[in-house]
């Protein structure tokens, strides 16, 4: 079971978008995948799906639901366990407990939406996952804070599974990406692009993988979870790709 968490050192950069469409997507690729909104100060991942759902991860942590009643299963067989905000005082026990209750699940992969920022909440968060990946954009707000979140991870042992560059908009004054790299100490897995699409897909409350499977941000999305799952991917492009398919090439 590969448990990895999405963190990004920062506030706003794509990780709950990151989180739900790399679900999604690894779920099209026959990986049975759960993703769970272990981001206490302001959970949305249910938003992403359109959940209001009535048991959720703080239920579990403090005992008053199991977890089987807070897995809710979407219609394209992704696993969600939604978060809320009930914890009123932050306590590392809360990742502690988490992590008790994760070895309970069976999953290919578990992915952990976490909280904003480099507090305390948003470094325990990495503790129940094996394996951390990171969220930025290409600016350098957003690069120096994933340097930091990721000396943290490495400082707690955690395998890096890469650098995910999220909003490209390929203009001149963003760094390069061999420059982020090099920054960072950390390959980049993918780049996605800025795209209105994502935009669309949360007011449908309908992850862009499952509502515009062909937008540049949802394939870009794909090409981070067929690294993840080790899979060979091919990048549809769209007439081509249908031309490939009919004639058998390949
Ligand atoms: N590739 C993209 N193209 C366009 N818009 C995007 C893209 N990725 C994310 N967004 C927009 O950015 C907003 C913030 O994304 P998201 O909520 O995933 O970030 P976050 O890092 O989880 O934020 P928080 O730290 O508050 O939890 C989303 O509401 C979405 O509209
Ligand atoms: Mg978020």
């Amino acid at each position: 079971m590969r448990i990895i968490a999405i963190t990004a050192g920062k506030g706003g950069v794509g990780k709950t978008t990151m989180t739900a469409n790399l679900g999604v997507s690894l779920v099209k690729m026959g990986f049975k995948t759960c993703v769970l909104d272990a981001n206490f100060t302001a959970p949305d991942l249910a938003i992403h799906f359109g959940l209001v759902p009535e048991a959720t991860l703080w239920d579990v942590l403090e005992g008053k639901e199991k977890i089987e009643n807070a897995v809710y299963v979407h219609d394209c067989g992704l696993h969600i366990v939604p978060g809320s905000t009930g914890v009123e005082e932050f306590s590392r026990d809360i990742y502690k407990r988490l992590k008790r209750k994760m070895r309970t699940l069976k999953y290919d992969f578990i992915l952990l939406d976490t909280p904003p920022g480099l507090g305390d909440d948003a470094k325990a968060a990495l503790e129940p996952a094996r394996e951390v990946l990171v969220v930025a954009n290409p600016e350098w707000t957003s690069l120096g804070n994933a340097y930091k979140i990721t000396k943290v991870a490495q400082g707690m042992k955690k395998k890096m599974a890469g650098l995910v560059l999220n909003r490209r908009l390929a203009h001149e004054y963003e760094p390069s990406s061999e420059l982020i790299e090099r920054f960072l100490g950390l390959p980049i897995v993918g780049e996605i692009p800025e795209d209105v699409a994502v935009r669309k897909s949360i007011s449908l409350q309908n992850p862009v993988a499952i509502s515009y499977p062909e937008a540049p941000a949802a394939r870009g999305i794909e090409k981070v979870a067929a690294h993840l799952g080790g899979i060979d991917y091919r990048a549809k492009s769209g007439l081509l790709h249908r031309l490939i398919s009919f004639l058998g090439i390949f």
